[in-house]
């Protein structure tokens, strides 16, 4: 099967090096600067690209629109425009928040679309196609695009998953939770650790391998059973003096640490915690 890779960023650069290692041949590189293209080119050892997409993408069996996610339905209806897609073709975009149908225009083309999204960081195309390895990849659309998409996976060393149609934003708001409010919540964790005296490149240091430990003991233990500390321990004093040296010295915190406390107060129930001592932490909270 040949790819023809659209957009030659973070992400096309780690799928175009993850396919060609995976064994598929890579067709053409097109993106908007013939600069980014050339160089994506080159990695994955093309001799064609191009600025013009509509020239490039006819030559695929499969189409990766790996452009920013604003511009995916212009860069799609532009191709379809100037007769760029085919028939049977498979046209796929990689993004996490949009559907695959944004990709109306290729499928009015007679091409099979699909929604294929990466579960991973890509920073730059090496470092990229390792992590693709061993990576879930979401798949929705045509069911003939999703079984390719599925093939193309396992053959990554990826692992697929299906979502139902309409459910998209929903699991883009998770993976956010998972990811950006991770960051988020240990930037709150370094800033109490400064109001405790702790400089914050040390802060993030001396949190580093706590949250290490934590992601391996979701890894082995699984939820709720990685739960810790004093909620699922049922420490009420213990709680009752964090929300007093945190109204005192950092108000700023208070909401951020009830509203958590009480979600962890949900999955300290499912971990065995007993009603009564949840009843007293809520009240706390
Ligand atoms: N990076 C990630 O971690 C990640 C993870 C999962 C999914 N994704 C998805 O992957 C897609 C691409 O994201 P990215 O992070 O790779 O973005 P990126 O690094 O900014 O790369 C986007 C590329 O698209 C090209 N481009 C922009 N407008 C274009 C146009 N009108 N026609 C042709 N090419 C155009 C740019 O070209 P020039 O360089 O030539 O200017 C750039 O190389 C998005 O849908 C994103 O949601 C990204």
């Amino acid at each position: 099967m040949k790819v023809a890779i659209v957009g030659a960023g973070r992400a096309g650069g780690a799928l175009a090096l993850a396919l060609r290692e995976a064994g598929y041949e890579i067709a053409g590189i097109a993106s908007r600067s013939m600069e980014s293209a050339r160089r994506l080119a080159e990695l994955v050892g093309t001799e064609d690209y191009s600025d013009r997409p509509e020239v490039l993408v006819p030559s695929g069996d499969l189409v990766v629109l790996s452009v920013p996610d604003g511009v995916v339905p212009s860069v799609c209806a532009r191709i379809a425009e100037r007769g760029g897609f085919r028939r049977g073709q498979v046209v796929a975009h990689l993004s996490g928040a949009l559907p695959s149908d944004v990709l109306s225009p290729a499928k009015e083309a007679g091409a099979y679309v699909l929604s294929m999204h990466p579960i991973q960081t890509l920073a730059e195309p090496e470092t990229g196609a390792r992590r693709l390895k061993g990576s879930y990849f979401t798949l929705e659309g045509d069911p003939e695009a999703v079984g390719v998409g599925r093939r193309l996976v396992e053959d990554m060393g990826g692992r697929a998953l299906e979502l139902p149609k309409g459910t998209k934003v929903l699991y883009h708001a998770a993976l956010c939770v998972a990811s950006n409010y991770f960051v988020a919540l240990v930037d709150a964790a370094v800033g109490l650790l400064r109001a405790a005296g702790v400089e914050p490149d040390e802060g993030l240091k001396a949190v580093l391998p706590l949250l290490l430990g934590t992601l391996e003991n979701l890894r082995e233990l699984g939820l709720p059973h990685s739960l810790t500390g004093p909620i699922v321990r049922g420490d009420a004093g213990t709680v009752r003096a964090h929300l007093r040296a945190l109204s005192e010295e950092v108000p700023e915190f208070l909401e951020l640490y009830r509203t958590l406390g009480m979600y962890t107060l949900k999955v300290a129930l499912r971990a065995g915690l007993d009603e009564k001592a949840a009843k007293e932490i809520s009240a706390l909270l």
